[in-house]
């Protein structure tokens, strides 16, 4: 069914990355654009968010993890973080039986515990309700930070050598990893951005360090799914070297 709908899309099954990681970038400008409030923006993002989840569920990603709110932008004005809390609130709520329904869990990564309590519980139950779920995995970054994510690790893991969990000479990059938010996924072999934005942001800094990288000029919430595929396509036609001399 899945390597069905791939090929559809003119996709090969099995060149697909396992991992999707996106930056959702220009909701502001796209409405800017339109003379509109930028939380008019973010709510047209959202409707671009289901249909990421919905495009890469149907040709069989396995990982999808889109980057919704940084640990920068807790610097921005209280009116639009509090609309973006109230959106992300309304959309988990809207979504989880779609993510139930599709078989999709989700998980979530950054400093949780700085989101306001009410979304922290949303996020906590829906979680919950799609944590058995095994078809794909939905990860959403919240007040996430590739900086403060590394520097949590290696806090973890000195605490783990001090306590004689793991001997200093266990610290290195494979369980380095372990101590991540993002224990056992693989790395995003493919990262996207939109508004054509030249740069990480802060994002997924240590798992990225052999991600395909695409940046489209195109507003987050402009972004369709044709787009989309034909970014995989791009993607599979990519080679692949990891330093090596060409195959
Ligand atoms: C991305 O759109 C969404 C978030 C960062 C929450 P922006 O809000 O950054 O939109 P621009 O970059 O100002 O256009
Ligand atoms: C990156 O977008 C963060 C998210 C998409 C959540 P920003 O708009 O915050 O990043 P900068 O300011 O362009 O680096
Ligand atoms: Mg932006």
């Amino acid at each position: 069914m899945k390597s069905e709908a791939a090929e559809n899309a003119g996709l090969n099954p099995s060149k697909l990355p396992s991992h999707v990681a996106v930056i959702m970038d220009g909701n502001g400008r796209w409405a800017k654009k339109r003379v509109l409030n930028r939380v008019k923006g973010h709510e047209r993002g959202a409707d671009t968010v289901r249909m990421v989840v919905r495009a890469s569920r149907e040709i069989g990603i396995r990982y999808l993890t889109l980057y919704a709110f940084s640990t920068e932008n807790w610097q921005r004005p209280e009116t639009e973080i509090s609309a973006l809390m109230t959106l992300l609130k309304r959309f988990l709520t809207s979504e989880t039986r779609e993510l139930a329904e599709n078989n999709i869990r989700l998980n979530i990564i950054g400093e949780i515990e700085r989101l306001p309590e009410d979304v922290q519980q949303v996020l906590e139950q829906t979680a919950e309700a799609t944590r058995e779920n095994d078809g794909m995995c939905l990860t959403l970054a919240l007040s996430y930070g590739g900086r403060a994510e590394i520097a949590m690790a290696a806090r973890a893991m000195a605490e783990a050598v001090k306590d004689g969990r793991i001997a200093p000479e266990d610290v290195g990059q494979e369980n380095f990893a372990k101590y991540m938010y993002t224990s056992g996924m693989p790395d995003p072999e493919l990262l996207i951005r939109t508004s054509g934005e030249f740069r990480v942001s802060n994002f997924l800094l240590w798992q990225i360090a052999y991600a395909e990288i695409f940046v489209t000029p195109t507003l987050w919430p402009d972004f369709t799914r044709e787009e989309y595929y034909n970014i995989l396509k791009n993607f599979q036609e990519r080679e692949r070297r990891f330093g090596r001399v060409p195959s």
